[in-house]
């Protein structure tokens, strides 16, 4: 079997990661790993408070989480012990939750055990805050999004919208500033780009300007 090909996307909250990543899985033929919303399922699974149980109550209840991928492009459908993970992780408080949870080593060593089986036996793009510094560190290519907080809280606001989740500006951006500020100053992984990672500040770029210049950046790697 060919050696699966890894595209990684990190970067912060509400840059547009997970709509680029659909469109590049789309583009690509090859699947969408949502790591987020691992964490995110871990969070919801385990429950608020969590992230203050005791390492052996913690590592139980990590041994019964089973992630699984399956099918291709924007159509990836993530599963949590045999059942797609749906829109009720998205709301902010349970991003919060995650960022909670990820910041315990053994959450992310666990993380990260499911997500490399999950990287050797598929193409993928995979998109998260670590996948090129920690989790696929050997990818070909890797990007790293970034935009103004300003710009990724109205994005975010648009898409909680369209998910039919009503949301306040105001404190949209707050949540947001704060699940930054732990997870680029968390000791375990924290988000920041990998040194080989090309830079894509968003924030003046419409989606369809950054999703070129990705697949651009893609092919030459490809080729
Ligand atoms: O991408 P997201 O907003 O769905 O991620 C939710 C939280 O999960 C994020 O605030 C931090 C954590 N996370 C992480 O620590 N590492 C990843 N690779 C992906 C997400």
């Amino acid at each position: 079997m060919d050696t699966p090909f890894i595209i990684t996307l990190d970067g912060p909250a509400g840059v547009g990661k997970s709509t680029l990543a659909k469109r590049l899985a789309d583009h690509f033929k090859i699947a969408y790993l949502d790591t987020g919303a691992m964490f995110r399922g871990t969070a919801w699974q385990l429950g608020e408070g969590s992230w203050d149980w005791d390492e052996d109550k913690l590592d139980e209840a990590l041994k019964g989480l089973e992630f699984s991928l399956s099918g291709s492009g924007s159509n990836s459908i993530l599963s949590l012990n045999n059942s797609p993970l749906t829109d009720e992780i998205r709301t902010e408080t349970v991003g919060m939750w995650a960022s909670n949870v990820a910041k315990i080593p053994a959450v992310r060593e666990y993380q990260k055990i499911a997500q490399r089986s999950i990287g050797e036996t598929t193409s993928l793009i995979a998109e998260g805050r670590d996948m090129g510094t920690v989790i696929f560190p050997q990818a070909p290519c890797k990007f790293f999004l970034d935009a103004d907080l300003e710009e990724r809280a109205q994005r975010r606001f648009m898409q909680l919208q369209e998910m039919g989740k009503p949301a306040d500006m105001e404190e949209l951006v707050e949540q947001i500033r704060a699940r930054d500020d732990q997870d680029r100053n968390r000791k375990a992984a924290p988000l920041k780009p990998a040194e080989d990672s090309i830079l894509v500040d968003t924030t003046n770029l419409d989606i369809d300007g950054v999703f070129e210049k990705l697949v651009f950046e893609t092919e030459k790697k490809i080729n």
